[in-house]
């Protein structure tokens, strides 16, 4: 994904009111400013101070993709079938935690799904097929950076598809996830959820990068703006899409590292495949991981 050619927008300073607060941001400017870097870890209520140190992340981390190695073994034995959905805002992590799950499994069984907007073709579909059609087979573990979800938060923000197309998609989700549940999948949704702060400092650093400017978008732009809106559709659709067959578990991801252990404990602990080590994986941290909207503010 190319940022548009078009980048005179991102050269103006935008007015952005954080928290109550008005504030210039200048997504061009090199130096990021000290507002941004003072909330980027604490800001959107996030209950720690410090990150996870390195260390001790490190070898969580490889003690948790121990377990995910023998759930491979599992699954390919079984047959069962394993679906995790990754959403959130822009710059909420979702590629990088993807990437700590599958860093040693099998990638052929491990298959990620990224989708692109939509083709003429797949607009003239049924809207869940496309995404149907990447739903796994027996023995697989199917990561979807992004998803059917689009159209609960970033298609009504950004206008990319009907109100009607939107209520009609929070009506049909939770019968489109009872279908893939009551089929044997198990399936996991996670919301990775980030600050302000924390979302801006990303950008800035995606923007001035030589490494990872182009993953910076033109809606991620408008994303800056429509903080508000995002707000407004990520609860709604929290709301209507949390289900008893198929619940959001919320995962506060301002410190990267603890949100990717989050996100891979919480799976193990809920799949009982042989040889499973309790010690190995940990208790679950209910302060940046938990079941439904009781940690989003
Ligand atoms: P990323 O997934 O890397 O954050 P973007 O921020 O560019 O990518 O886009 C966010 C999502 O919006 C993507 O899933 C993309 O497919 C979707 N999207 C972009 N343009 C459209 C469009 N015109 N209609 C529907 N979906 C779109
Ligand atoms: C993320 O970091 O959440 C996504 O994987 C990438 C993006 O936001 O563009």
């Amino acid at each position: 994904k190319a940022l548009d050619n078009d980048t005179s927008e991102v050269g103006k300073s935008l007015t952005l009111y954080v928290d109550g607060v008005k504030r210039q941001f200048d997504i061009n400017d090199p130096k990021l400013p000290g507002w941004v870097e003072d909330h980027a870890l604490t800001g959107g209520g996030y209950p720690y101070d410090d990150k996870l140190k390195k260390k001790t992340y490190e070898k969580q981390l490889e003690a948790l993709q121990v377990e995910l190695v023998k759930l491979q073994d599992w699954l390919r034995e079984s047959g069962e079938r394993v679906v995790a959905v990754f959403e959130g805002r822009d710059a909420a992590g979702k590629g990088g935690s993807i990437k700590r799950v599958r860093e040693y499994l099998n990638p052929r069984t491990a298959r990620n799904v990224a989708l692109v907007k939509p083709t003429e073709t797949e607009r003239g579909q049924w809207y869940f097929q496309r995404y149907a059609a990447q739903l796994p087979t027996a023995g697989e573990f199917v990561t979807f950076d992004r998803s059917w979800y689009n159209r609960g938060v970033i298609e009504p923000v950004m206008g990319f598809c009907t109100p009607q197309e939107h209520e009609k998609f929070l009506d049909e989700a939770p019968k489109f996830e009872r279908m893939i549940v009551n089929d044997g999948i198990h399936l996991f949704k996670f919301w990775l959820n980030i600050g302000r702060e924390t979302q801006l400092k990303r950008f800035h650093a995606r923007r001035h990068s030589r490494l990872k400017y182009w993953k910076f978008s033109s809606i991620d732009l408008a994303a800056m703006e429509k903080w508000d809106d995002f707000t407004r559709m990520r609860d709604l659709m929290i709301e209507r899409t949390h289900t008893h067959d198929a619940p959001w578990t919320v995962v506060l991801a301002n410190d990267k590292r603890r949100a990717r252990l989050g996100v891979i404990r919480h799976m193990l602990a809920a799949l009982s495949y042989p040889g499973r080590d309790v010690e190995a994986i940990g208790e679950e941290d209910n302060k940046v991981v938990r079941a439904g909207p009781a940690l989003l503010r």
